[in-house]
């Protein structure tokens, strides 16, 4: 149990170190009239990121695993709508990782229970914090009539 335990907070850390980066670079690139508002977000995103992940890395160590290097494909997009789409693609990732962690550790493990629960709420944070952002965007978008996304 404790192998498959440490095995699901290892996918844990790679979706988290894929944050760092992936976040990260949209901070880098988002360009334009975006850039004020949206590179500081990314940025912060980014280093929530490797906060989970430094969380989560030590209790992999402390519960006698190694915590993975490893990170998943990083996906920035061209331009703002599509950054903001696979950013919320990302914590809705984040968000079936931690509750199949959760489910795992239930009944199990009590304060790892406690820290995935903090986690969580974390990631359920961006998610919803994206998805008004992106609502907001759609309408905007739609009101010059543009497209609502690239990706939609
Ligand atoms: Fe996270």
């Amino acid at each position: 149990m404790n192998d498959k335990l440490i095995a699901k907070l290892n996918a844990c850390l790679a979706h988290e170190w894929t944050g760092v980066a992936q976040y990260s670079q949209m901070g880098f690139m988002v360009s334009g009239l975006w850039r004020e508002p949206y590179a500081e977000m990314f940025f912060e995103s980014a280093k929530e990121s490797f906060g989970h992940a430094h969380r989560i890395g030590d209790k992999i160590a402390a519960m006698g695993g190694v915590p993975t290097l490893e990170r998943n494909k990083v996906q920035v997009g061209d331009d703002i709508h599509g950054m903001l789409q696979h950013a919320l693609e990302f914590e809705q990732a984040a968000v079936k990782h931690y509750m199949e962690a959760l489910e795992m550790a239930d009944g199990v493990d009590r304060p790892l229970v406690v820290l995935l629960e903090e986690i969580l709420l974390d990631e359920q944070d961006g998610v919803d914090k994206l998805s008004r952002i992106i609502r907001e965007h759609g309408a905007a978008a739609a009101a010059e009539g543009h497209k609502k996304t690239k990706t939609g």
